[in-house]
């Protein structure tokens, strides 16, 4: 199994270029289930959970075509609307495809996901929202079996603010007899991104990006071709990495509004910030300050940055409170980082993190995708080797990690 060995103690310079990011790339394929003509998309960024979105597509028989960050998805029929639990269970965002199966086929058979590492998740929104839409839904053998004639548009209240549940919903109510109201609805860019999409496929959607969103449903989409936005955790991730180890970095091809709450935190850091339309340049000469940071969802700081900012607060000057609420299990990373010498206590749902002058290289496991890294920003700034086993976590999320990070001077090599 692969391992990524860094061995630590250079700041990052220079820059590297932002892909597309894998949380709007993965609903937008989805889409694709929607229409009968190609959807194509660019800015598609190449990692492992893209492909296997696309290996779960090909299944049911949408042609699924790559050619740089080009994808072509054309599902002129669907042969079969079934998400099995051996792809489900790699991935959860695979539960993206039960709106649309649903909507377009008035039928669909999708496993559910299982456990996972950073907690419970469960998709309980997803199904009591598309129930609300006049669908029936049984779980039988592990699997959700979901049948509607045609879907009604409903006001749905979201009892939690959740990402892949607004997403589901809101392409189910793209084809929808009526108007749906989703309210309580996540903010997130991603959703916006998703909603730009299918208004170019043609649905009639307002208030993406707001915590109301109305759809009005149509009779079919259209194709379309749509440039995956920029990656804001991507983005958020290289500029902690530069601020942990007193770097000077340029990000290129970013979208620098979706990282109001990062970009303060890293101020407060004592990094100095530049932006522009779509890059970011960070300068960070000296130990950062501690940032306590509470994750919430957006505007607010994004449990997916939570592991970054703990690594940036091993290292900080004085004692940062780093407090998760999204997810009851997010604090694997925490245990590693003690590995590597970092003073963190456990309290609930909060670490308290003190910071070390320096941290020492070791062998350390990556629990899940943004732990990985947590785990890496850690081992750039220890001194010494620090081995993180595991990776093919940060390759479901990290497009060229290794390439993007030699580029910025970083010591990385992925070993067998
Ligand atoms: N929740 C429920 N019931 C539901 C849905 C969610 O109880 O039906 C709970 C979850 O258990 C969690 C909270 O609501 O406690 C928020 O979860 P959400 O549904 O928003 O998460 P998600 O849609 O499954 C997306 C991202 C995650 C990111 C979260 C939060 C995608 C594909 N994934 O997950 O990204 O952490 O939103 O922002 O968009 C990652 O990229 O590493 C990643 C985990």
């Amino acid at each position: 199994m692969d391992k990524l060995k860094i061995t630590g103690g250079r700041p990052l310079e220079g820059e590297v270029r932002i892909s597309g990011a894998k949380n709007a790339a993965l609903p937008i394929m989805c889409a694709a289930l929607l229409t009968a003509k190609p959807l194509v998309l660019t800015n598609v960024p190449l990692l492992r959970d893209v492909s296997t979105m696309g290996k779960l597509l090909a299944e049911m028989g949408v042609r699924v075509e790559r050619s740089d960050d080009r994808v072509t998805l054309n599902a002129t029929a669907i042969a079969e609307p079934t998400a099995a639990y051996e792809l489900v269970k790699t991935m959860r965002a695979s539960v993206l495809v039960l709106g649309p199966l649903l909507a377009r086929c008035g039928r669909a058979k999708v496993s559910l996901p299982g456990g996972c590492a950073i907690g419970a998740r469960p998709v309980d929104q997803h199904v009591k929202g598309l129930e609300a839409m006049g669908a029936t839904i049984a779980v039988e053998h592990g699997y959700m079996h979901a049948s509607a004639r045609r879907l009604q548009g409903a006001r749905i209240v979201m009892d939690m603010v959740t990402v892949t549940g607004t997403e589901n919903l809101m392409m189910a109510a793209a084809l929808a007899e009526g108007e749906t109201l989703l309210e309580n609805a996540a903010r997130e860019p991603e959703v916006l991104d998703l909603a730009r999409c299918l208004a170019a496929m043609g649905a009639k959607i307002e208030g993406a990006g707001s915590d109301a969103i109305r759809v009005v449903g149509v009779r079919s989409l259209g194709g379309a071709e749509h440039a995956v936005m920029p990656d804001r955790i991507e983005t958020g991730t290289y500029l902690a990495a530069a601020a942990a180890t007193g770097g000077k970095v340029r990000l290129s091809g970013t979208e620098p509004d979706s990282l109001d709450a990062t970009l303060d935190k890293l101020r407060e850091s004592g990094a100095r910030i530049r932006v522009g339309e779509s890059f970011i340049e960070l300068e960070s000469e000296e130990r950062p300050n501690a940032v306590s940071v509470r994750t919430a969802p957006y505007p607010g700081f994004a449990t997916d940055m939570q592991a970054q900012f703990m690594a940036l607060a091993t290292v900080a000057r004085g004692t940062a409170l780093i407090t998760e609420t999204i997810f009851e299990n997010r604090f694997m990373h925490a245990l590693e980082l003690q590995r590597l010498g970092a003073d963190i206590r456990l309290e609930g749902n909060t670490a308290i993190v003190t910071g070390v002058e320096r941290l020492q290289g070791a062998k350390v496991m990556a629990t899940d995708l943004r732990a990985s890294a947590g785990l890496v920003i850690a081992g750039l700034v220890a001194e010494g080797d620090t081995v993180v086993d595991r990776i093919y976590h940060l390759d479901r999320g990290y497009e060229a990690l290794e390439t993007k990070l030699s580029a910025l001077g970083a010591r990385v090599v992925r070993v067998s």
